[in-house]
C-alpha cells in the first residue's frame, strides 16, 4: 500500500468524464467563457480501464463521477454502467442537475444509490445569474424523480454573501423537507477566484453560516467520519446538513482523494497544478503496466500539498 508521511492514501478517486459544462457558474468560470471539452479526452472504454488498474494498483474502494458536468458526456452511460458492475464499495455522481431528467432512465438502470445535486439557489432569477445557463424548474424536476427512485440526494450549496445568502435558509428548508442532505461549501480559492477581489468579498465562513442557519434553526455538531471532508451537523426531528469548510477546516491532513482528468492525468491534490500523465499506459499488459502505476501513484501521492493554498485551473477540469 502506498502512504505518504501524514498517513495519508488513496481511497476515493474522482473521475471527470468531460471537462466541459451546460453552466458556466461564476465561482467556477470567468466572465464571458465556456467550460469546453479537454483536446484529448480518452474513449470511455480507457477511463473504465484506468478505473480497474487504479483499483487494483492502490487499494481505491469509493470513485465519484465528476466533471465538468458528467452528463454532457457521450461517454457517460457506457462509463456509468460500467462502473457499477466493478467490486467498489460506494460510487457516486456530481451533477448540476440539468440533464437529469433526460438522463433518469440509465440512472435508474444502473442501480446507483446516491447523487450529489450542485445547486445554489430556488430563485430563478438568482439561479441564472449564478449558473449563466440551464433552468431551475428543469433541475427541480430531476430531483423530484431522483427522490421518487429512492435514490439518496445531497444537495451542494456554494454560498455567496453578496448573491445568494438569502437563500441559505430556503435551500435549507427544500432539503428537511425532502430528506435530502444540504451541504454549504465554503467558496475555494480556485480558478480566477484566486487573484480576485471577488474572493475576499463573497466568501461566508462555516461560523457566518451558522450564525443564519441559528436564526431559525436549533441544531447540534454530530461525528463525520475520519476521511469526511465535512463538518455535519443535526436539527434535532428534521435532519442533517454539512460544511465543507476548506478555510475554516482545512482537511487536507486525512485526504484520501485521487482524480483522474477526462483526458488521461492523475492528480493528487485540488491545490496543486502537478498531474501524472497515465493513458499511455493502459494499453500495455497488466504485469507491465501496475508496477509503472503503482510508480505514477507515489508521485501523485507525493503531489498532495499539507495545506491548501489555492489554484488557478484545476477544480474546473476535475470538478472539486
Ligand atoms: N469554491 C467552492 N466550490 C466550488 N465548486 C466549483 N468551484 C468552486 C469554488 N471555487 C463546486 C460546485 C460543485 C462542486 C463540484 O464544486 O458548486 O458543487
Ligand atoms: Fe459547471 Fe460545476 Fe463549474 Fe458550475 S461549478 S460551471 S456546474 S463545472
Amino acid at each position: 500500500m502506498i502512504v505518504d508521511k501524514l498517513g495519508r492514501r488513496f481511497r476515493n478517486l474522482r473521475v471527470s468524464l468531460t471537462a466541459a459544462c451546460n453552466f458556466a457558474c461564476t465561482y467556477c468560470v470567468p466572465d464571458g467563457k465556456r467550460l469546453m471539452k479537454a483536446q484529448n479526452e480518452l474513449p470511455g472504454s480507457d477511463l473504465l480501464k484506468a478505473v480497474t488498474c487504479l483499483q487494483q494498483a492502490s487499494g481505491i474502494d469509493k470513485l465519484r463521477i465528476t466533471g465538468g458536468e458528467p452528463l454532457v458526456s457521450t461517454k457517460f452511460d457506457e462509463f456509468l454502467l460500467g462502473v457499477m458492475q466493478l467490486p467498489l464499495d460506494d460510487v457516486s455522481l456530481t451533477t448540476n442537475g440539468q440533464l437529469l431528467l433526460q438522463k433518469s432512465a440509465v440512472i435508474r438502470e444502473s442501480g446507483i444509490r446516491r447523487l450529489n445535486i450542485s445547486l445554489d439557489s430556488l430563485n430563478p432569477l438568482r439561479f441564472k445569474q449564478l449558473a449563466r445557463g440551464g433552468n431551475l424548474n428543469t433541475v427541480l424536476a430531476g430531483i423530484d424523480a431522483m427522490l421518487a427512485f429512492g435514490i439518496k440526494l445531497k444537495i451542494n450549496m456554494v454560498p455567496l454573501r453578496n448573491q445568494n445568502a438569502g437563500d441559505v435558509l430556503p435551500m435549507l428548508e427544500y432539503c428537511l423537507e425532502r430528506g435530502i442532505e444540504l451541504r454549504f461549501i465554503e467558496l475555494m480559492r480556485m480558478g480566477h477566484m484566486l487573484h480576485s477581489n471577488s474572493f475576499q468579498a463573497e466568501f461566508m465562513s462555516m461560523a457566518s453560516l451558522l450564525d443564519v442557519i441559528g436564526t431559525s434553526y436549533e441544531f447540534e455538531r454530530t461525528d463525520a467520519p475520519y476521511d469526511s471532508t465535512a463538518a455535519r451537523f443535526r436539527i434535532p426531528g428534521k435532519g442533517v446538513f454539512g460544511i465543507i469548510a476548506n478555510e475554516s477546516e482545512p482537511f487536507c491532513h486525512s485526504c484520501t482523494r485521487l482524480r483522474l482528468s477526462s483526458d488521461g492525468y492523475l492528480y493528487g491534490c485540488l491545490s496543486s497544478a502537478r498531474r501524472q500523465y497515465i493513458g499511455d499506459l493502459l494499453q500495455l499488459p497488466l504485469y507491465q503496466m501496475l508496477p509503472k502505476l503503482q510508480g505514477r501513484l507515489i508521485d501523485a501521492l507525493g503531489d498532495k500539498k499539507e495545506a491548501f493554498q489555492g489554484e488557478t485551473t484545476v477544480m474546473k477540469l476535475i470538478g472539486g
